[in-house]
């Protein structure tokens, strides 16, 4: 009974201490991010494919007294719902010893945030001292954030869209100089919201330089302008990665692409697709790029109605790249669902790591070039009799386990799933699927075969059995 009190008392001496310590750390954190300000804020904006890249280069000071460990960026929460990467880095050294160090970035809460600003957090190497600046790297990535308009072209139209900013950086802190740069396509710009300064050449544009900006402040643009590139987008991309321990993994990919710019109206003629390729048909696309691994093997490309033999595959010792053809052009809202399949050499992928235990190393991301992924699926079906699987992905994913059964499989195979939404190339980055593996189940499939041989020998043999007796 004692015993038992004295230990609630201390778990409420914990807890105490721990909420005086949060609540510390909260005060440590609010006071700095009042005491930040941003020197100089650079912003450049890359427009030219469906994929919005910005790289934010910021220049941070800490006029405080005490020491900053966290620098927070801000996003209107309609960006927040697009943003697909958001990576941070601190430049060190000068010119050309500069090197990138990788910073963390998580989302944080703000209390009191103005209308329903989004917060992330960046951690700093080292806190920032008082009078000291560090200038910090911020790369994000926005999907879907083109709207096209008109929302409906027909055959012979160029595509246009709009896109959606403000002139002004959004920050929780005071910004003493800042620019930005917005880059298109072509120099076809039917419209800009301009805020002065604002500068035009050719196929760039200008925002500022401002200077003296309050915290939040915000400037509305919108930028009407061509853009004719592919609008590729897979709605559903499942890939599965099925290793055998024979010698080869089987990967499937089945694809369910959409053309997401201005859907297309009217109808579509053949004849004038073909004899103006320039000028007919300019947003829509014939093909698209794979790169897929090195020395891949067994390649096929096929959809509902069978093998689609107009692919070309163009293999070195570093790469492999598939160009794809669907059977028709895709317009705007148009889709097309495929699979590819190759083979791959296990020893490129399959690793031992520590006793016992054996471990997948292969990419995430979508093979497709520039292409966006609504949902990735990836499957990793492992060989019959592992165990204690457990992934190693770079980013947030879902998990979940399964089981698939193919024939000869006695137990079934344990499937390792990774689900993640909002996939852009930069997720190309390798991820690992650890397991147990007893050699004794190397035995199973041969064994399994064996087994089947013997019951076909032995049916073989009742049939001519029963054959000859009906003869007789
Ligand atoms: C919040 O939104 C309103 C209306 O859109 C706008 O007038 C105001 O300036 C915004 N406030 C901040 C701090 O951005
Ligand atoms: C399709 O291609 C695969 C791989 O090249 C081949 O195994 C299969 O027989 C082909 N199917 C048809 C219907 O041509
Ligand atoms: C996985 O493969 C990549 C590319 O070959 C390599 O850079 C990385 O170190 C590998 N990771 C592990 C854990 O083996």
């Amino acid at each position: 009974m004692e015993a038992q009190m004295r230990l609630g008392r201390v778990a409420l001496a914990l807890a105490l201490a721990f909420s005086i310590f949060s609540n510390l750390s909260l005060l440590v954190t609010s006071s700095s991010s009042q005491d930040l300000q941003i020197v100089n804020a650079e912003r450049r904006i890359d427009l030219t494919s469906h994929i919005v890249k910005v790289f934010l280069t910021l220049k941070i000071e800490n006029t405080g007294t005490s020491p900053a460990s966290e620098v927070l960026l801000a996003f209107p929460p309609t960006q927040v719902d697009h943003l697909a990467v958001l990576k941070a880095a601190v430049t060190a050294g000068k010119r050309k010893k500069k090197t990138y160090l990788p910073l963390d970035v998580n989302p944080t809460e703000v209390p009191d945030a103005p209308n329903e600003t989004k917060y992330f957090s960046v951690s700093l190497l080292n806190p920032l001292n008082k009078g000291e600046t560090a200038t910090l790297e911020v790369l994000y990535i926005l999907t879907h954030s083109l709207e096209p308009f008109p929302a409906e072209i027909s055959q012979s139209e160029s595509q246009l869209v709009y896109y959606r900013d403000s002139a002004e950086v959004l920050s929780p802190y005071y910004i003493k100089q800042q620019t930005t740069f917005i880059r298109i396509p072509s120099s076809k710009i039917e419209s800009f919201t301009k805020v002065e300064p604002t500068n035009r050449a050719s196929t760039e544009l200008k925002y500022g330089p401002y200077n003296d900006r309050a915290p939040y402040s915000f400037s509305p643009i919108l930028v009407h302008f061509e853009n004719n590139n592919p609008f590729a987008v897979v709605e559903e991309l499942v890939r599965e990665v099925e290793i055998s321990h024979w010698g080869s993994i089987q990967v499937r990919e089945h694809y369910s692409l959409v053309h997401a710019g201005a859907r297309h109206k009217g109808v579509f003629s053949r004849v004038e697709y073909q004899s103006r390729p320039s000028v007919s048909g300019a947003p829509s696309f014939r093909n698209l790029l794979a790169r897929l691994p090195p020395r891949v093997h067994s390649v096929y490309y096929r959809d509902d109605i069978g093998n689609i033999s107009s692919s070309h595959l163009r293999t070195d010792y570093q790469k492999s790249e598939l160009e794809i053809e669907p059977r028709y052009p895709l317009f705007g809202g148009w889709k097309a669902t495929f699979v590819i399949g190759y083979g791959l050499p296990l020893q490129d992928f399959l690793f031992e790591s520590s006793e016992g235990t054996r471990y997948l190393n292969f990419s995430f991301g979508c093979f497709l070039v520039d292409t966006v992924v609504d949902k990735l699926i990836v499957k990793v079906v492992l060989p019959e009799g592992s165990k204690d699987p457990s992934p190693v992905v770079p980013f947030a994913v879902e998990q979940r386990l399964e089981t698939k059964y193919s024939y000869l499989d006695v137990v079934g195979r344990t499937v390792v799933v990774l689900e993640k939404k909002n996939v852009v190339p930069e997720h190309n980055n390798h991820f690992q699927v650890y397991y147990k593996f007893n050699q004794i189940f190397m035995l199973a499939e041969p064994l399994m075969l064996t087994i089947a041989f013997f019951l076909f020998f032995v049916a073989s043999v009742a049939y001519i059995h029963i054959d000859l007796s009906i003869s007789k």
